[in-house]
């Protein structure tokens, strides 16, 4: 019976029918009011034409648009120069804590940012089984075939300042039978460069295993590439950005600087040797992260990976953001792996993706990498800030109480009335609605 019902729903040839065909077969088969879905999906397509079908072509099987909210964050002192940050979220208390946190450091000298190199890296990955010195011969000769390899792909990028750095033989055999590497590293100047990398590796291989053929023409020894993909553990691809200010400047309220500093201070220290925590710490890093690289149409999976990888370099998954303090001076920095493009993919493409990186003035790919850390630096000292202070629920259950009347379906005078009600506490679901529901009775 199960899988009778489980073979009505499947379909052959989707992707084929037109979108209102798409949408039509979904409403009819997975949705319990064709009628209404329908009308829903229609909602959400831009009215300009031209717009619709370029969203509809950044994917496929595409039924409808999905909003999110694109907020900024002003006040961004960076470098000398003041940014609003474009970001795109979902969470409720993500941009009013960026600004928060932008605010407090603007008169404290700001974000600096310092990139400390853009190479990327990705591999053919192969087995190999024979003399590990023939290998190596052919490697040897073979270096500027695999490079001349290549030549047609790398033009333009070396004439925009990138291309391919270096190329490495690696013998993984000790950890895995038989595992060799081609490790290439990769200059790919302001685009993301992930397209790019990808080709020139397939194009490698197929050199790669010609000269292995070639030069390793015993019988004993056997060579096949598994496959060659760019790699999003980019530890050479890494960007700091910190603030620092005398202890005294950080006085908070009634919270002594001194104070401040070191409960501050101790709660990094946790997330640094404690995974529990340093999981949470980094999500609220990634909060800033993620939302400025999707604001500016870079894949903020391949980010996370590669933040979440450098977390665990040192065996142990920690803290991506470090604190000190010495001689009187806090210090708090991120030090992090961000692959991120500013020509390319998305960027001219995705009308708000343009926008956005209009309001950063347009950036290179080497600003918007010191952009988008001191974003996640931001978040994280604004959560810090709330955790070791008043607490994360103060902050949160605020802008949460504007979801919660929403859901209600309050309206705006009821919304403003329980606004105030609740300015100095942090109601749960089941109080606003109690509330709602006596201010409501007394209205009749
Ligand atoms: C919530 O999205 C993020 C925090 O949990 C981060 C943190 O605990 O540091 C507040």
């Amino acid at each position: 019976m199960q899988s009778q019902t489980i073979m009505t729903k499947a379909i052959q040839g989707f992707s084929k029918l037109s979108k209102a065909e798409k949408q039509t077969w979904l409403a009819e088969n997975h949705l319990e009011n064709p009628q209404a879905a329908l009308r829903l999906m229609q909602s959400y397509m831009h009215g300009d034409d031209r717009v619709q079908r370029q969203h509809d072509e950044f994917t496929e099987n595409t039924i409808a648009n999905f909003y999110m909210p694109l907020g900024v964050a002003p006040n961004f002192l960076i470098d000398g120069v003041v940014h609003s940050i474009p970001m795109a979220t979902e969470e409720s208390s993500v941009v009013a804590a960026a600004a928060k946190a932008a605010s407090f450091w603007l008169h404290r000298g700001g974000f600096k940012t310092q990139v400390i190199s853009m190479t990327k890296v990705g591999h053919v990955h192969f087995s190999y089984s024979g003399h590990s010195s023939d290998l190596t011969t052919a490697f040897n000769e073979a270096k500027p075939a695999l490079l001349a390899s290549t030549d047609h792909i790398t033009t333009n990028m070396r004439q925009r300042g990138g291309g391919i750095l270096s190329i490495a033989l690696i013998d993984k055999s000790d950890a895995l039978k038989d595992y060799h590497q081609l490790a290439v590293q990769f200059k790919t100047a302001d685009s993301m460069g992930a397209n790019f990398i990808n080709s020139c590796l397939e194009v490698m291989a197929q050199a790669w295993k010609m000269a292995v053929a070639d030069h390793v023409a015993t019988k004993q020894s056997t060579m096949e590439v598994i496959m060659s993909i760019l790699s999003n553990h980019n530890p050479d691809c890494r960007v700091i950005s910190e603030v620092t200010c005398p202890v005294t400047d950080l006085k908070d309220g009634e919270i002594q600087g001194e104070d401040f500093a070191q409960k501050f201070k101790q709660a990094v220290d946790i997330a640094e040797i404690e995974p529990f925590r340093a999981a949470t710490h980094n999500k609220g890093i990634m909060n800033g992260i993620d939302a400025v690289v999707m604001a500016t149409g870079n894949d903020f999976r391949a980010v996370e990976a590669g933040c979440h990888s450098h977390a665990a370099m040192g065996g142990q998954y920690s803290s991506l953001s470090h604190c000190s303090i010495i001689d009187g001076q806090f210090r708090f920095w991120i030090d992090i792996p961000l692959a991120l493009g500013t020509v390319g993919g998305l960027t001219k493409l995705h009308p708000l993706v343009t926008l956005s990186h209009e309001v950063l003035n347009n950036p290179s790919a080497k600003q918007l990498m010191g952009i988008v850390a001191t974003s996640g630096l931001a978040q994280n000292f604004a959560a810090l800030r709330a955790l070791t202070t008043t607490g994360i629920q103060q902050g949160h259950m605020k802008m949460h109480l504007k979801n919660i009347l929403n859901q209600l379906g309050a309206n705006e005078g009821e919304k403003q009335s329980l606004t105030r009600k609740f300015s100095k506490s942090t109601p749960h679901h089941a109080d606003v609605k109690i509330a709602l529901q006596s201010l409501r009775s007394l209205q009749q």
